[in-house]
């Protein structure tokens, strides 16, 4: 027997950089039984979707898309070959059998907890009829079956270390997609970030859904989120650490130590408030106030007074009243974000909140969707401004539109655009930023040209 031809997986990943994770895995888990990445849907013999429920958009962009991909798939048929199309991600894990219903071409439907059996589901389609359904929780981990990419392009790497959520906000269904709170082991989480680094990761951003409730076993014991980012920056190769997304209520004080104690750690923190009004976050089951929040922001800036804040806001909250968003607009204003992610409430089936009285009508939550934006942008614009004339290291992690560009990162997530030799890409580079807008920060090379450590 001939050996099979290299056959072609498309992954179309949607929602949270959790999925970005669970794709690239998806891509290591297939590439044994001879799957290839490529970006082009038509000429792909397995398509993925790993999907995001978290709005109601999102969950329902999926089926228009599952729509356009069984076109190409009839037309393939029409030509005598074939395409497995499955279904992946948050999406799956709530709809499940739905998905099926609404969409009968759909060969598979697994939930973010069971893609580790991927070949195994693959398997059993080319020798079962019908379609594969696997939405387990089961008692054995995913992480065990995986495997870190062999490069990581652009030096920037995920790497998952908590999945699940117990907190149970009002709004949202991870805790249903997701399932409860699971830390990695420290050893495998360290394994990880050894392998990472080895691949060409100089920058690793530690991912969970509610990342700061970390607590790994090790040696007997465990080990918390603060703990952890410690013993990663001494992992050699890696320059700068991240984490995301993290729950107020439970940032301890060691989390706060790490700001001040652990260089590699970059001063960006993404500490989604949701609501300025006491009465809000109490009817969205936050576990914290405002005061609480402010407090806590104040107790971070003490550790790292440049640390730059990021958050998540939802307007609209059933029962939010004029009052209430103001709340929110001088919550923002008192704390002053760099950057920030907004959106209108979405009912989401099964969730308390859908439940509520009061939904708020959709002209009054687009009316404050925009006033909440407006005063971002103002603030994102002005913090923009502000690094005009100062020195950043930048992590030059791709080739810009325009010939001899390259684009990076700041320490503070801002795109750099910089011209710059194309040898330099994957470095992090001393530059000086002289220019701004409300997305992006120019640059030139730092006069003496001080390269940081280069690979
Ligand atoms: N409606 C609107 N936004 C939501 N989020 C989560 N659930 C909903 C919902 N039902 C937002 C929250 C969260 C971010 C990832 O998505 O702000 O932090
Ligand atoms: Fe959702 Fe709240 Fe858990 Fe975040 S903390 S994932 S918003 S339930």
């Amino acid at each position: 027997m001939t050996e099979a031809a290299p056959k072609k997986l498309h992954i179309k990943t949607y929602g949270c950089q959790m999925n970005v994770y669970d794709s690239e895995r998806m891509a290591g888990l297939l590439a044994p039984l001879g799957y290839a990445l490529t970006d082009a849907v038509d000429d792909a013999d397995m398509v993925l979707l790993n999907t995001c429920h978290i709005r109601e958009k999102a969950a329902e962009k999926v089926y228009s898309e599952l729509g356009r991909i069984n076109k190409i798939k009839e037309a393939r048929k029409g030509d005598g070959g074939t395409m497995i199309l499955g279904v992946t991600g948050c999406v799956a894990q709530a709809e499940g059998e739905e998905v099926l219903r609404r969409a009968p071409f759909v060969d598979m439907v697994f939930g973010p907890q069971t893609y580790h059996r991927l070949p195994e589901m693959v398997a059993r389609l080319h020798r079962e009829k019908g379609a594969q359904l696997d939405t387990d929780f089961p008692e054995e981990s995913k992480f065990d079956h995986l495997s870190a990419p062999a490069r990581v392009e652009g030096r920037s790497a995920f790497l998952t270390v908590q999945e699940g959520c117990d907190k149970f906000c009002t709004f949202c269904v991870v805790p249903y997609t997701r399932g409860s709170e699971f830390s990695r082991p420290v050893d495998q989480v360290m394994d990880e970030a050894r392998q990472l680094a080895a691949a060409g990761a100089c920058e690793i951003t530690l991912l969970g859904q509610n990342v700061n409730a970390y607590h790994g076993v090790h040696d007997g014991g465990e080990l918390g989120l603060g703990e952890l980012i410690e013993r990663l920056a001494k992992v050699d190769g890696i320059e700068r650490l991240r984490y995301t997304t993290s729950y107020p209520a439970e940032i301890d004080d060691a989390l706060i130590a790490a700001h001040r104690d652990v260089p590699e750690l970059m001063p960006y923190l993404h500490l989604p408030v949701q609501s300025g009004s006491d009465r809000v976050l109490k009817a969205m089951n936050r576990r914290h106030d405002r005061a609480f929040y402010i407090d806590l922001v104040a107790r971070l800036r003490q550790a790292r007074p440049d640390l730059g804040l990021s958050s998540d806001f939802i307007v609209g909250f059933p029962g939010e009243s004029d009052a209430d968003f103001e709340d929110t607009l001088s919550l923002v204003r008192d704390v002053g974000y760099i950057q920030a992610y907004s959106f209108k409430y979405s009912p989401r089936p099964g969730t308390p909140a859908a439940a509520m009285e009061l939904q708020v009508p959709e002209d009054v939550k687009d009316a404050r969707l925009a006033a909440l934006q407006d005063l971002l942008n103002t603030q994102q614009l002005a913090f923009n401004e502000s690094c005009v004339g100062r020195t950043m290291p930048v992590l030059l992690d791709r080739v810009g539109r325009h010939e001899g560009q390259l684009v990076g990162r700041s320490p503070y997530m801002q795109a750099v655009h910089v011209a710059a030799p194309a040898e330099w890409l994957g470095r992090i580079v001393d530059l000086r930023i002289v220019g701004a807008g409300g997305n992006s920060l120019s640059a030139v090379p730092d006069e003496d040209l001080r390269e940081r450590k280069t690979a």
